[in-house]
């Protein structure tokens, strides 16, 4: 794919697809395919660790760990977000656990005290002067490639992956009238899946588990049948599913109107950005997922939902109950996940063929493909 499609047929999208068998079970159970994806993808692709307005004044952090690398995006004295690790130069520490939370100004190291400012540079280092050889003016945390893209932190670890806004131009455009940079985060999650990080992403990629996973919480709102293939491009794939019209109408008839146009309200759509984040829209809500792998089998969600800054000022979204359905919702597809992932250690797993509902996970395999194939050593077959 070269650039963003948008067939609007399922015969086009088959069409595009040259495999509908999905991976072998070898790519989400082998601890040495898996070291091929970390190296292939993880080490080099834009990950989504959060979002901007949650490192709103200098000093606010997040941590976490990518691909067992640890990270701390931080918003630095002159208001750039800053993407450091926090492994202490002296003798490797992790000085900061993961999390989100605010510094004064620095980093300290509790084990000797070492101290750094929110850019990297070392500011302190007790009892250092007299060691020969010691450069306290070079000293200093190395720092990541960080990206923010309509109001989405992307951190890359190798900072080697081209930059994520022109491949993302098609997404921008779609959701442009959610003016997704003023958006206001009103629920979080943060939570351990035991499954590759793969059956996670597969399953949010899709809506043919509707109606079997989600048969009260989604299935009434964003039934399964009319779920088909959506824009296509090389950093992305989507579908779509059309939103029940009277559930729709009771949200629009609540809440004053934000500029969403009936084509917004009418239809669910779910970008998949390669390699583990997906943000959709249904209604005037705008979620997004990031899945970061823990070992062959674990996965990490980080998961919010957004909405207008307008109707959040207005205290017009109830945020426990936004939290809730984003509890229900996860706790579903948690299980189900981690019985796929159970599923796959059976001698007698083989790959199975898509559905017509589900068939943009082929843009997905492919990728993983990919990406996996011209990385180094490693099982690929
Ligand atoms: S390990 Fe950090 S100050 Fe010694
Ligand atoms: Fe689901």
């Amino acid at each position: 794919m070269s650039e963003a499609q948008d067939d609007g047929s399922h015969k086009g999208a088959l069409a595009m697809a040259d495999d509908m068998h999905i991976l072998p079970p070898h790519f989400y159970t082998d601890a040495q395919h898996h070291a091929t994806e970390i190296h292939g993808i993880f080490e080099k692709e834009w990950l989504l660790v959060g979002r901007g307005e949650q490192l709103r004044d200098v000093g606010d952090y997040l941590s976490l760990t990518i691909a067992e690398e640890p990270v701390v995006v931080v918003r630095s004295e002159s208001r750039q977000l800053v993407a450091l690790s926090p492994v202490c130069r002296h003798r490797y520490m992790r000085m900061v656990a993961p999390g989100s939370g605010h510094v004064d100004g620095s980093f300290t190291c509790d084990y000797h005290l070492w101290r750094y400012r929110l850019d990297g540079r070392l500011s302190a280092a007790p009892f250092m002067d007299q060691t020969p050889g010691f450069d306290r003016s070079t000293c200093r945390l190395p720092v990541f490639a960080v990206e923010e893209w309509q109001g989405f932190v992307f951190v890359s670890l190798d900072g080697g992956s081209p930059p994520l806004a022109p491949r993302l131009a098609p997404v921008a455009d779609k959701l442009r009238r959610y003016q997704l940079a003023d958006m206001r985060q009103v629920a979080f999650s943060d939570e351990v899946w035991r499954c590759n990080w793969k059956v996670a992403v597969e399953n949010g990629s899709e809506s043919y588990h509707h109606m079997g996973v989600h048969p009260e919480l989604v299935e009434p709102k964003i039934p399964t049948r009319g779920t088909s293939a959506g824009l296509r491009g090389d950093a992305f794939t989507s579908h779509r599913t059309p939103v029940a019209q009277e559930d729709t109408r009771q949200v629009s008839a609540a809440r004053p109107d934000i500029g969403l146009t009936e084509e917004d309200l009418s239809e669910m759509n779910v970008f998949t950005i390669f390699p583990s984040t997906i943000i959709l829209n249904f209604q005037d809500l705008v979620a997004w997922f990031s899945f970061l792998p823990i070992g062959v089998d674990g996965c990490r969600l980080l998961n919010g939902f957004c909405f207008s800054s307008r109707l959040v000022e207005a205290g017009l979204i109830d945020n426990d109950a936004m939290a809730r359905f984003m509890c229900g919702v996860n706790k579903e597809d948690r299980a189900i996940s981690e019985l796929v992932q159970l599923g796959m250690k059976s001698t007698r797993a083989e790959p199975g063929m898509l559905s017509i509902k589900e068939v943009q996970l082929a843009d997905f395999f492919e990728y993983v493909r990919g990406a996996v194939s011209t990385s180094g050593p490693g099982k690929v077959t």
